[in-house]
């Protein structure tokens, strides 16, 4: 599937669900949010079909997120039921982790072996604030059991925000570097409804490689940054197992290479995390579309795919994007 801008549509995030057993403060508000209601959401057989449509259709790359994907009951059934779509050469899955000792060999015998961990403190106090209630020795504990069971990369996922983990960032390369996994560095994105200040806590993630360059040796990995292996910039560390990255969307966005697009957890096809538009294949699937009908619902999204986001303004101040980050799955 190719845009308008000659960029090859190979994968597509799918959030199974809106609900979250955490409330982290960069993707929702201290209330909560309004919940989508069963008939709201995609059932899994309809996320099949359309997975098997694209997949004809060029996708070969999927990842599984939510909300958080391990809470909607039967997610290991249906891990097991896109494993068997033939085509599709990789499933994988972003998770917060609280569940994930209870449930990684099940992911793993699914036939998922990548998994990304979101974990945005190393402090048992910090985790409970920005999670509004986390316990982060769980996220620990699953991380463990990940690596037990066999899954590889490894990818521990870091919003950077400044005055609360900006200090602790050559605490996650230690973890890196003691560890082969992937510790990736985020720029906060102003998504959904929140109670952050974007202008106080974003900060560019450049910012951080002072501090961690005062303890660890980096080096560039060559050829990382390219179609395939999406937008991190990833650095080796020097005498470590692992490997760190930077994902850039605000300071430095990768628009130029995006192969994604998303599956909404109420059935839109979302061609960029960071614009509005969207097509709803809920609405054809529940009015009975045929598959014909559904393979041009997703060739038009395609086709409205923008050449890139457009969250900075002229004057530099910077959009919102409202579609909450838990819909659409990051
Ligand atoms: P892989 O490359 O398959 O490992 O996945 P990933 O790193 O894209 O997935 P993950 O779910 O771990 O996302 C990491 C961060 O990157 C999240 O904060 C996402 O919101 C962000 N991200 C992923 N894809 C895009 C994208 O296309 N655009 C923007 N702006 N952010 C993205
Ligand atoms: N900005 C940047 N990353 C975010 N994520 C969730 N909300 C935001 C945001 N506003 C990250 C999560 C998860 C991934 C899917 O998206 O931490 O790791
Ligand atoms: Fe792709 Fe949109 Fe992200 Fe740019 S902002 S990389 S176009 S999803």
């Amino acid at each position: 599937m190719l845009d308008k801008f000659n960029r090859e549509i190979n994968y597509l995030r799918v959030s199974i669900t809106d609900r979250c057993n955490l409330r982290c403060s960069y993707c929702r508000p201290k209330e909560g949010i309004s919940l989508q209601g069963h008939e709201d959401i995609l059932r899994y057989e309809e996320i099949i079909r359309i997975v098997s449509i694209a997949v004809k259709m060029g996708l070969v790359k999927v990842r599984v997120t939510g909300g958080e994907p391990l809470v909607r009951r039967g997610f290991v059934d249906f891990l097991a039921d896109l494993k068997k779509i033939s085509g599709l050469r990789d499933i994988s899955l972003t998770t917060n982790g609280i569940l994930l000792e209870q449930f990684a060999q099940n992911i793993y015998d699914a036939g998922v072996s990548r998994i990304n961990i979101s974990l945005d403190s190393l402090n048992k106090d910090k985790y409970f604030r920005i999670t509004r209630g986390g316990n982060l020795d769980d996220v620990l504990r699953g991380i463990a059991r990940a690596e037990e069971v066999g899954f590889f990369p490894i990818k521990i996922n870091t919003v950077a925000i400044k005055g609360f983990n900006d200090d602790e960032a050559a605490d996650f390369v230690r973890l890196a570097a003691e560890k082969p996994f992937q510790v990736r560095f985020i720029e906060l994105m102003p998504v959904g409804h929140t109670n952050l200040d974007y202008g106080e806590d974003y900060m560019p993630t450049w910012q951080l490689i002072e501090q961690i360059s005062r303890h660890y040796e980096l080096e560039p990995v060559k050829n990382k940054r390219n179609k395939s292996d999406g937008p991190a910039k990833i650095f080796k560390i020097k005498g470590g197992l692992g490997e760190i990255g930077f994902i850039n969307p605000v300071s430095d966005h990768f628009c130029s290479t995006c192969n994604r697009m998303r599956l909404t957890s109420d059935g839109k096809l979302r061609v960029c995390l960071l614009n509005e538009a969207e097509i709803d294949l809920k609405k054809a699937l529940r009015e009975n579309c045929s598959d014909a009908e559904l393979e041009k619902l997703i060739r038009d999204a395609v086709l409205l795919k923008p050449k890139q986001h457009d969250l900075i303004c002229t004057d530099n101040s910077v959009k919102k994007c409202y579609r909450n980050m838990s819909e659409i799955g990051g």
